[in-house]
């Protein structure tokens, strides 16, 4: 039987993008059906090891993926040797400690939390905004006396170590927000896929060492740090949040991935974007991204992103690809 042009055009475009098409462009609810599938954790830095552990944990245990995130980064929020997250994160550059953290479900419902100090769980309290409040974003002493209401401890985060690394810094407190090796670099924006194929994400920082009071990045605003569209696929940003919000990173790479790009042609494109808009010397940003169907991507501005993938019954670290050679 000849094959009509429209018939054509619209085989091609199943044929090639497949997954990646809204159910809406399609007409029909491939997306939205749901089938267990292998549950996929990624995320950023080689603290994403730990993190995807116990975020695997849960996804094994039949747990949902908005349990598994938060479960995740909260491994390096506690943890003292990870100095760019909650407890043990270099400080600001008059010493305090500020917090930025966002988690987003499948339901597309999110919580944020910007400029948060003395909590050791910042992604713990923007779940509580998710669930408790009628609203997205709490920040400052708002966000810390619901914190305190909601139960969280007060605690003093700066610890020797990064106390030490401050007072160094201050002699000669020259300010340089690069981030371009695994020594100086910021973040953990993790991703879980369930295995009721529901997605959901988490990002948490100390954001930038010896960054202006009040500064707050790229990793509590949903759409730059962390976007997740059920229907489609989700990412998450880590590096210098400033180029993230200028572009609206992750949320422009879950729409790139509704287009029908992949999840790795994606992050490319976000990254070209940031590129374009020049002023990119020695500046740092990875993208991490995972679509509906369990395909991911990785890509950074520079050598050096390194991102955990856990998938398959493997746990392993690799280096993304980047664009500037
Ligand atoms: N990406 C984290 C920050 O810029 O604060």
């Amino acid at each position: 039987m000849p094959t009509t042009r429209r018939q054509f055009i619209t085989q091609s475009l199943i044929g090639t993008a497949g997954l990646s098409l809204s159910p809406k462009i399609l007409g029909q609810n491939t997306l939205t059906e749901k089938k267990a599938v292998e549950p996929l954790v990624i995320s950023t830095w080689s603290h994403g090891i730990p993190a995807n552990e116990a975020a695997m944990k849960i996804l094994q245990d039949k747990g949902k993926a908005i349990d598994a995130v938060e479960a995740g980064v909260r491994v390096p929020e506690a943890d003292p040797e990870a100095t760019s997250v909650g407890y043990g994160g270099l400080p600001d550059r008059d010493g305090n400690v500020t917090l930025d953290a966002c988690i987003m479900n499948e339901k597309g419902d999110c919580g944020s939390v910007a400029f948060l100090q003395h909590i050791k769980h910042p992604i713990s309290v923007a779940r509580k905004v998710m669930d408790e409040t009628p609203h997205v974003m709490l920040s400052g002493e708002g966000a810390l006396r619901f914190a305190l209401e909601q139960g969280f401890k007060k605690e003093d985060l700066l610890t020797e170590n990064a106390k030490q690394k401050w007072e160094a810094w201050k002699k000669e407190a020259d300010y340089h927000p690069w981030i371009y090796d695994e020594h100086n670099h910021d973040t953990i924006g993790l991703l879980a896929l369930d295995i009721q194929q529901d997605l959901s994400g988490a990002c948490t920082t100390s954001g930038l060492a010896y960054k202006m009071h009040g500064r707050v990045g790229d990793s509590p605003i949903i759409g730059a740090g962390l976007f997740v569209d059920n229907e489609i696929g989700a990412a998450t940003a880590t590096g210098v949040g400033e180029l993230v919000m200028k572009t609206l990173g992750s949320f422009l790479i879950v729409e790139l991935m509704r287009q029908g790009m992949t999840p790795q042609k994606a992050c490319q494109e976000a990254i070209a974007r940031i590129a374009q808009r020049g002023d990119i010397k020695r500046m740092q940003v990875g993208y991490l991204a995972v679509n509906k169907a369990g395909e991911y991507g990785a890509y950074a501005l520079r050598p050096g992103f390194e991102y955990a993938l856990y998938h398959k019954g493997e746990n392993k670290l690799y280096e993304a690809d980047y664009l500037q050679r």
